[in-house]
C-alpha cells in the first residue's frame, strides 16, 4: 500500500480544496470543459466508464482516438467531446493494481497530474474525474481516492487557471470513501456539493 506518511508534504491551502467538488452520478452527463476517461493504452474503448463515454460521445470519438496511436499508462491525451455535454474528453490510462509495489501509486498520481496539465495547456477551466483504476483495474478505492485528491489539491494550489475539479463517483460507497478522504486530507473541510 502507498505509505501516505512517506509522501507527507505541506497540506494544500484551503482555497485549493474549495475548488474540488464531489458528486454522485454518471460522468457522461457532466457539462464540464472536459471529462476524464479511464481508458486503456489502445484508447479504442472498453467497458466501464470508457464504454459509457464512447457510447455517449458517438463513433467520431473512436475515430479521433484511433489517430492518436495509443497512450502510455500514467499519460493523458485530449480529444473533442462530440455528442457529450462536455466539450472535450481527456483520456488517461491508470495502472493495473498489482499489490502496490510496482509503481502503481506514482502512475495513478501521474494520471491526475497529466490530465490537469493537459486541461490547463488547452485553456480549460473545469474538469471532471471518474475514480481512475478502481474498477476493472482493481486499485483499492481507499488508497486511490487519497492519491487522487492529494495530487489534485496540491496541483490546484499552484495553478489558479483551473477553476473547478469535480470527482464524479458512480456508487454511493465510492462517494463515501472520497468524502471521508476529502475531510481527512483537507484538515476537516466539507467538500462543496458540485453543481449539477
Ligand atoms: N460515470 C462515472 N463513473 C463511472 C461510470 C460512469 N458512467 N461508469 C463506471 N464508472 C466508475 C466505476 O464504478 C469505477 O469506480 O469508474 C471507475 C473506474 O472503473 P473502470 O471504468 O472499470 O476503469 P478502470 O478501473 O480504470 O479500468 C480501465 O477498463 O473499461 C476498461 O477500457 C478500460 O481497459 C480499461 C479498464
Amino acid at each position: 500500500m502507498w505509505d501516505m506518511s512517506a509522501h507527507e508534504s505541506t497540506p494544500a491551502p484551503v482555497a485549493a480544496w474549495q475548488r474540488i467538488g464531489l458528486r454522485r452520478g454518471d460522468i457522461t452527463k457532466v457539462a464540464a470543459d472536459a471529462i476524464v476517461n479511464a481508458a486503456n493504452t489502445t484508447l479504442l474503448g472498453g467497458g466501464g466508464v470508457d464504454g459509457a463515454i464512447h457510447r455517449a460521445a458517438g463513433p467520431e470519438l473512436k475515430e479521433e482516438c484511433r489517430r492518436l496511436g495509443g497512450c502510455p499508462t500514467g499519460e493523458a491525451r485530449i480529444t473533442c467531446g462530440y455528442r457529450l455535454p462536455a466539450r472535450h474528453v481527456i483520456h488517461t490510462v491508470g495502472p493495473v493494481w498489482r499489490g502496490g509495489d510496482r509503481g502503481e501509486p506514482e502512475l495513478l498520481s501521474s494520471c491526475y497530474r497529466r490530465s490537469l496539465e493537459v486541461a490547463a495547456a488547452h485553456g480549460l477551466e473545469t474538469l471532471a474525474f471518474p475514480s481512475i483504476s478502481t474498477g476493472a483495474y482493481g486499485y483499492p478505492i481507499r488508497d486511490a481516492c487519497r492519491i487522487a485528491l492529494r495530487t489534485t489539491a496540491e496541483w490546484l494550489a499552484l495553478h489558479p487557471e483551473i477553476r473547478r475539479v469535480w470527482f464524479v463517483c458512480f456508487s454511493e460507497a465510492d462517494e463515501a470513501e472520497y468524502r471521508k478522504a476529502y475531510v481527512e486530507l483537507s484538515g476537516g473541510l466539507e467538500p462543496p456539493a458540485a453543481p449539477v
